[in-house]
């Protein structure tokens, strides 16, 4: 860190010198003191301005950088979209995608597209998607044929990215569209006959249903942050609407709120509950008998409170699951424990 600030500092003071006198205060540094001399007398008054050097109109709102060209942007812009667009002039056979996978894909992808070693297979798996391992390749889960053609132009081989023409880019997708049986041995591929070849699994990639993605970004007027209100949350809560009074639940009755949880309003246990027990016992993951739910409740309340109690605090195993002590909340107080384990036996009764 030390180092990094008073190189830093270092490289800010010598922005002040020409460039003549920034080589000249580095090699005066390192062989007589450590010591930066900001005193230095520049030892050429022509270059002050170290931006002198730079077309002044080609500089930025920053004062550095420049706009970049046609050329440059065109080595960037090499996306290939699904419908086609971005594709070059040009084209390539299976045939010759043979040679040129055996010269420069198959050491890594294996003669067949099985993938050497760890290398990626690039080859088969249709029909593996829902198997607990899947092969997921080209042919068993890509969606557009485009991207091989992107992907292959853009990072393959792996140690020479970008070095393919696009002649050899056409045949190389030929042949690795022929080694997952999507085309014929005298198919051609070029800008036209990309869009015939249809890629197994695209049916199965579908829009992203989350909410939150579809939401249209506010440049402008937007919505006041503080006016929004999350509405739900992740750990389910039980219905605190009920009427039922405490206490007044009868066995009868029971049987009928199993799924919508009756609870006693404002009981002295519910925070506690809601705060540390509902993870569990909200939905009864983990074998966690549910609150609310009567028929499993009914043989634990037959043990007698002290006995819940006592379970819920020091903890207790069976093959229904594990109940840590106090649920792992080992900063809540027996009292508290105990008041918890009542409001959640009288909302399961
Ligand atoms: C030196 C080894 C090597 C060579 C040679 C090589 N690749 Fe690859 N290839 C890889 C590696 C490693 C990856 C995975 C890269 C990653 O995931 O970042 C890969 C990934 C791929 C993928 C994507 C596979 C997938 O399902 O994600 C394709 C397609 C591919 N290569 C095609 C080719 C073609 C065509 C050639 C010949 C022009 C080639 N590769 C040459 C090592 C190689
Ligand atoms: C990590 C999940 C988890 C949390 C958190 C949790 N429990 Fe449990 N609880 C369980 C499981 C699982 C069982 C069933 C254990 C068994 O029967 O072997 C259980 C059982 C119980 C029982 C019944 C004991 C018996 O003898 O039948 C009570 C009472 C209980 N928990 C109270 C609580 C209280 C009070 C809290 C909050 C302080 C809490 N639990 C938090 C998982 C949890």
């Amino acid at each position: 860190m030390y180092k990094f600030r008073s190189l830093a500092r270092w490289f800010v003071l010598s922005l002040t010198f020409s460039l003549l006198v920034l080589t000249g205060a580095c090699s005066q540094d390192s062989s007589q003191n450590a010591s930066l001399d900001e005193t230095a007398e520049p030892q050429t008054t022509e270059q002050s301005d170290p931006l002198a050097a730079y077309d002044s109109s080609r500089i930025g709102h920053y004062g550095y950088g420049s706009p970049a060209s046609e050329a440059q942007i065109a080595g960037w812009d090499i996306d290939i979209r699904p419908d086609g667009k971005g594709l070059p002039d040009g084209s390539g056979s299976v045939e010759d995608g043979e040679y040129l996978y055996e010269d420069k894909c198959a050491q890594c992808h294996g003669t067949f597209g099985e993938g050497e070693g760890r290398f990626p297979v690039l080859a088969g798996g249709q029909g593996s998607l829902e198997e607990a391992r899947p092969t997921k390749t080209v042919g068993s889960y890509w969606p557009y044929t485009s991207t091989l053609y992107d992907y292959i132009y853009r990072a393959m081989p792996f140690t020479q990215p970008e070095s393919l023409s696009p002649d050899e880019t056409y045949a190389l997708t030929a042949y690795v569209l022929y080694l997952n049986d999507l085309v014929g041995d005298d198919f051609v591929l070029n800008r036209e006959t990309l869009a015939d070849v249809q890629m197994p699994n695209a049916g199965n990639f579908v829009p992203d249903p989350r909410p939150d993605v579809a939401n249209e970004r506010c440049m402008e007027n937007c919505r006041d942050p503080k006016a929004i209100v999350i509405l739900s949350e992740a750990a389910p809560a039980v219905d605190e609407t009920s009427d039922r009074a405490s206490g007044s639940g009868e066995a009868g009755n029971s049987q009928a709120n199993m799924e919508v949880t009756a609870t006693p309003a404002n009981h002295p246990g519910q925070e506690t509950y809601q705060q540390y027990c509902s993870i569990c016992h909200g939905s009864g993951v983990a074998g966690a008998p549910k609150v609310g739910d009567a028929s499993s409740w009914t043989p634990r309340i037959e043990q007698g409170l002290e006995t819940l109690v006592t379970n819920a605090i020091s903890g207790i195993s069976s093959n229904a699951g594990t109940m840590p002590p106090k649920g792992g909340f080992a900063q809540l107080s027996d009292e508290e424990v105990t008041k918890a384990v009542k409001y959640m036996a009288e909302a399961s009764q």
